[in-house]
C-alpha cells in the first residue's frame, strides 16, 4: 500500500470521508482501472450520505473487474439502503450466481424480505448463512429476532443465547430474550434480562418500552409508568411510536386505577414535549380537557397508518358490529331511486368495512371514500368497493365538496370529533333532497355534557346532543337506537345508530 493509500485509509478509519475521498479521487484520476480505487470513492461517497455517487464509483469497479463479488456486494448493499430493495435483490442473485454460499448476498436477501414483513423467508436465508459459518453473529442475532416476530420464542431464546456466546455483550441478544421470557409469561427471567441489557446500554428507549410492558403485566404500575417515562425520555421527539405506546400505557393506567394515577406524568409529558401536537391531544385526553373540540389530525393519522395492517382482524376480535348496523339500516330506510345510480360517500372510510356491508343494499351506485390515513385507503383498496378514494380530512373534503350525494356514512369516525356542528352542516349542504345520512357515535356515560373527551382520545356523545344538531342542521331523524358497538378491554362500549335525512325545502308561491 503506497504512503498515500495509507493515510486516507487511515482518514477513513477515523470517519473522515471527504478528506479520505480526495485522496482516493486523485489516486482513481491516476489509476483509473484500478478497481479497488473506484470501490473507495463508492465507500466514501456512501458513507457520506450520496448512494448515487457511490453506485456511479462501484458500477466502474464493477465493468473493470466484472468476476469480483465486492463491487456487486457494494451495489446490493447500498440499493438496500436506499430502499431500492428490487436493485438490491438483483445485484444479490447476480452474486449467488458465481457465489452461492456469499454470506452478504445471502443476508442482504433476509433482509429484503424481512422488509416485506416475509419472516419465513428471510429465516430461511439467515439459517442458510448461520449452517455455513456457526460464528456468524449476524446470522443468529437476526435468526432470533425473525423467530420473535414469528412467535417462535423458545426458539427466539435460543437463537439469541447463541448470539451471546458469540458476542457476550449484545445488547440485542439481552432484549430478545427479555422479550420472549415476556411473552412466555416467564417474568422473572424476562426482568433479569431486560435488566442486563441496561446495565450495558441504559439510554435505549426499546428496553424501557419493554421493561414498562413487563411491570404493566405484573401489575406493577409505578414501575411501569416510570420505565415508560424513561424511554419517551430516552426517544425525545422523534420516535413517535415510543410516544404512541406510552400514549397507551397512560391510557390503560388511567383505566384500571383512575385518572388521578396518571395525571402527573401526563402533565409532565405535555410540558416537555410541547411542540408535539400528538404529545399535547393525547395529554390533554388524559387529562380530560373540556376545551378540545377535535382530535389532532396528526395523532389520528399517525394510530390508523399503524393499525391499518391489523385493523380487520383486530376489530373482529373486538366484536366491532357497526358496519352491520349501518348496512340493516340502509336496507330498512334507503330508498334508491329507480334508473338512479346511487351516489354514496362514506366518511372516514378506513379499511372499507362499512361501505362492504352497505353497498348490497344500494344498487347502482359510485362510492367515494375519504378519510386521514393513507394506510387505511390501501387496505380500503384491496375491497374493491369505492370508485375513488380520497385522502384528506373529513372537514376539508367536506368544505370543497361540490357534488350531491344520495347517502352518506360515517362508521365509528365522529367519536374523533366532539363539537359536531360544523361537519353537520357541511353534511346536510351536500346531501341531495331526501339524501340520508347512517352514523354510529359513542354514547357520553361519563357526564351530563354534550360530548366528552375519554382518556382514550376518543369522544363520547350525548343522544340528545345529537338530535339537537340534527334538527338545527335540516335533518330528520328517522332511526336512532341505543346498540352495544364493540368491546374495549373488558366492558362493551355503547352507542347510537342513526339514520335522518335531509328535509326537502317546499318553495313558497
Ligand atoms: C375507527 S376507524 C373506522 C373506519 C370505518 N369507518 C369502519 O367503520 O371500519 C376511524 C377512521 O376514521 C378516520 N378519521 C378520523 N378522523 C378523521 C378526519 N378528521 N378526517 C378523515 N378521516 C378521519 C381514521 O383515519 C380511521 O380510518
Amino acid at each position: 500500500m503506497s504512503v498515500l493509500e495509507q493515510k486516507a485509509a487511515a482518514l477513513y478509519g477515523e470517519k473522515k470521508y471527504p478528506e479520505a475521498l480526495d485522496i482516493y479521487l486523485s489516486l482513481y484520476q491516476k489509476s483509473p482501472k484500478t478497481e479497488k480505487y473506484s470501490i473507495f470513492c463508492g465507500n466514501c461517497f456512501d458513507a457520506m450520505g450520496d448512494p448515487e455517487q457511490a453506485i456511479a464509483f462501484y458500477k466502474k469497479a464493477h465493468k473493470l473487474n466484472p468476476v469480483s463479488a465486492t463491487s456487486l456486494i457494494a451495489l446490493a448493499n447500498v440499493y438496500y439502503n436506499k430502499g431500492d430493495f428490487k436493485n438490491s435483490e438483483k445485484f444479490s442473485r447476480r452474486i449467488l450466481k458465481s457465489f452461492p454460499d456469499n454470506a452478504s448476498a445471502l443476508l442482504n436477501l433476509g433482509n429484503i424480505a424481512y422488509c416485506k414483513n416475509d419472516f419465513e423467508t428471510a429465516l430461511a436465508y439467515y439459517e442458510t448463512v448461520y449452517n455455513n459459518n456457526h460464528s456468524s453473529y449476524i446470522a443468529v442475532i437476526n435468526m432470533a429476532n425473525t423467530c420473535y416476530d414469528l412467535m417462535r420464542y423458545v426458539k427466539a431464546l435460543e437463537y439469541a443465547r447463541r448470539a451471546l456466546k458469540l458476542y457476550p455483550s449484545s445488547v440485542d441478544a439481552y432484549i430478545i430474550r427479555g422479550n420472549s421470557y415476556l411473552e412466555l409469561g416467564r417474568y422473572q427471567k424476562a426482568e433479569r434480562c431486560l435488566l442486563a441489557a441496561m446495565d450495558l446500554r441504559n439510554d435505549n428507549p426499546w428496553i424501557y418500552t419493554s421493561l414498562s410492558r413487563l411491570y404493566q403485566k405484573i401489575e406493577s404500575w409505578d414501575k411501569a409508568l416510570q420505565a415508560g417515562w424513561n424511554a419517551v425520555l430516552f426517544a425525545g421527539e422523534a420516535l413517535e411510536d415510543q410516544h404512541i405506546n406510552f400514549g397507551y400505557l397512560l391510557y390503560e393506567c388511567a383505566d384500571e386505577k383512575g385518572p388521578e394515577m396518571v395525571e402527573d406524568y401526563a402533565l409532565r409529558w405535555k410540558n416537555h414535549f410541547a411542540d408535539s401536537k400528538k404529545v399535547c391531544y393525547m395529554a390533554d385526553a388524559l387529562l380530560q380537557d373540556k376545551l378540545i373540540k377535535k382530535a389532532d389530525a396528526e395523532y389520528v393519522k399517525k394510530i390508523f397508518d399503524t393499525f391499518a395492517p391489523d385493523f380487520d382482524d383486530t376489530l373482529a376480535t373486538l366484536e366491532y358490529q357497526v358496519p352491520e348496523y349501518l348496512a340493516q339500516v340502509t336496507a330498512d330506510t334507503f330508498q334508491k331511486e329507480f334508473f338512479k345510480t346511487t351516489r354514496y360517500l362514506d366518511l372516514g372510510c378506513g379499511t372499507g368495512l362499512c361501505a362492504q356491508a352497505v353497498k348490497p343494499f344500494i344498487g347502482w351506485c359510485d362510492v367515494t371514500g375519504v378519510d386521514l390515513s393513507e394506510k387505511m385507503l390501501n387496505e380500503a383498496k384491496k375491497k374493491y368497493v369505492y370508485d375513488s378514494l380520497i385522502n384528506d380530512d373529513v372537514v376539508n373534503f367536506l368544505q370543497n365538496c361540490e357534488q350531491k350525494y344520495h347517502l352518506i356514512t360515517a362508521g365509528d369516525v365522529l367519536t374523533y370529533f366532539g363539537d359536531l356542528k360544523l361537519l353537520f352542516e357541511k353534511i346536510s349542504k351536500i346531501l341531495a333532497p331526501r339524501g340520508m345520512f347512517i352514523f354510529s357515535v359513542s354514547e357520553n356515560v361519563y357526564d351530563t355534557a354534550d360530548y366528552f373527551l375519554t382518556p382514550s382520545g376518543r369522544f363520547a356523545h350525548s343522544g340528545d346532543y345529537i338530535l339537537k344538531l340534527l334538527k338545527i342542521s335540516g335533518l330528520n331523524k328517522l332511526y336512532m337506537e341505543r346498540k352495544p358497538l364493540r368491546n374495549e378491554g373488558d366492558h362493551v362500549v355503547y352507542g347510537y345508530i342513526f339514520a335522518a335525512e335531509k328535509i326537502v325545502e317546499i318553495e313558497k308561491a
